[in-house]
């Protein structure tokens, strides 16, 4: 009896319980009626009548352990509910932490807006392109030096002689084949995406860019068409006191063709460092599609014509919203990010 006895203090003497339902099953175990030390009081009147001073003794001790223990451990767990007592449960919750759009994003959409006002639907084609829609069908000469190995990243090289090589697509003029091919006018699309050059990275150069590209071919599209959507794009883009002005450019897949520039939004046209004292700034491409580009697609040039343009979606970000460092577009810089919270 007496081992049985010192063999239950040992084992008070190590008990610990995680958590409330824990002690609660050692109480049981020890402590409540049907419980070990209740036991060994059962057991009290087979003790031999000169061991029951000493024996009575011990089952005293033992059940004083016991409850002392157990009073420990249920104070220990109490102190710590009272850690957490001040917690208050009526105070707001901190407040979530909303992510922001990108800015290329913002400007992509709003350029997509002011599109799809004049009834252009969005049309989409893959970045890892051919020879065919990129360069061929839209009138490169098959020596054209944008298809020179300095500018574009070939996924099958020239030299696997591969009939139709596999390309990142360099620009978002492939879409306007891609559209073409595969259907008749009136078409009238506008393009956003990604496109590729292997340039070395600068702050005014990258490898990826974005571009929005508008296709518009249907019968007799004129050049005035194209020159009135001009002025309302920039109108609307960067405010009601913005000026247009074309000069004649070159693009193989337009004749004629134009590059056309806005009054400097920054000095307002009166000359800065930010447009070298011209009070004008360039922001895109465009022209009348080229009948050969329009046959090349299955398109009868007889019959249709179309204008074409295209800008880089960076370049109208960096006149909005001055950010003139490419580089900071694919960073990720959350405090970069975190500037355009407001913009939408
Ligand atoms: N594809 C041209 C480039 O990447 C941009 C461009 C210019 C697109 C004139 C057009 C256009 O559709 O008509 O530089």
């Amino acid at each position: 009896m007496i081992a049985k006895i010192n063999q239950l203090l040992q084992e008070v003497e190590a008990m610990t319980a995680a958590n409330a339902e824990e002690l609660e099953a050692l109480r049981i175990k020890y402590l409540s009626k049907k419980g070990a030390i209740n036991e060994l009081m059962a057991d009290f009147r087979n003790v031999p009548a000169e061991q029951k001073k000493e024996v009575g003794m011990k089952v005293n001790e033992l059940k004083n352990k016991a409850q002392e223990k157990i009073a420990a451990l249920k104070e220990q767990f109490e102190s710590q509910d009272a850690d957490c007592s001040d917690l208050d449960l009526t105070r707001t919750a901190y407040p979530a932490q909303l992510g922001t759009r990108h800015p290329l994003t913002i400007v992509k959409n709003e350029i997509i807006d002011i599109f799809a006002r004049l009834g252009f639907s969005i049309a989409d084609g893959p970045e890892v392109e051919d020879d065919w829609h990129v360069f061929s069908s839209m009138n490169f000469a098959e020596d054209h030096p944008a298809r020179d190995m300095q500018d574009t990243f070939f996924i099958e090289s020239a030299e696997s002689n591969v009939a139709n090589n596999i390309i990142l697509r360099t620009h978002t003029s492939s879409v306007q084949s891609r559209v073409m091919e595969n259907t008749q006018p009136p078409i009238r699309i506008i393009c956003p995406g990604r496109v590729y050059r292997n340039e070395a990275i600068s702050y005014r150069a990258h490898a990826f860019f974005h571009q929005v590209e508008a296709l518009y071919v249907d019968k007799n599209v004129s050049f005035t068409d194209l020159k009135q959507v001009l002025l309302l794009f920039a109108k609307e883009m960067f405010g009601s006191d913005t000026k247009i002005r074309l000069r004649p450019s070159y693009f193989p897949f337009t004749e004629p063709s134009a590059e056309m520039d806005i009054s400097c939004n920054i000095c307002g046209g009166k000359g800065c460092p930010f447009c070298k004292g011209t009070g004008w700034v360039e922001i895109l491409g465009c022209g009348m599609v080229d009948p050969n580009v329009l046959e090349l697609n299955g398109i009868d040039s007889k019959v249709y014509s179309g204008y074409a343009l295209g800008m880089g979606i960076e370049r109208i970000t960096n006149l909005k919203y001055r950010v003139n460092d490419l580089r900071l577009f694919s960073e990720n810089d959350l405090r970069f990010l975190k500037e355009f919270e407001a913009a939408y």
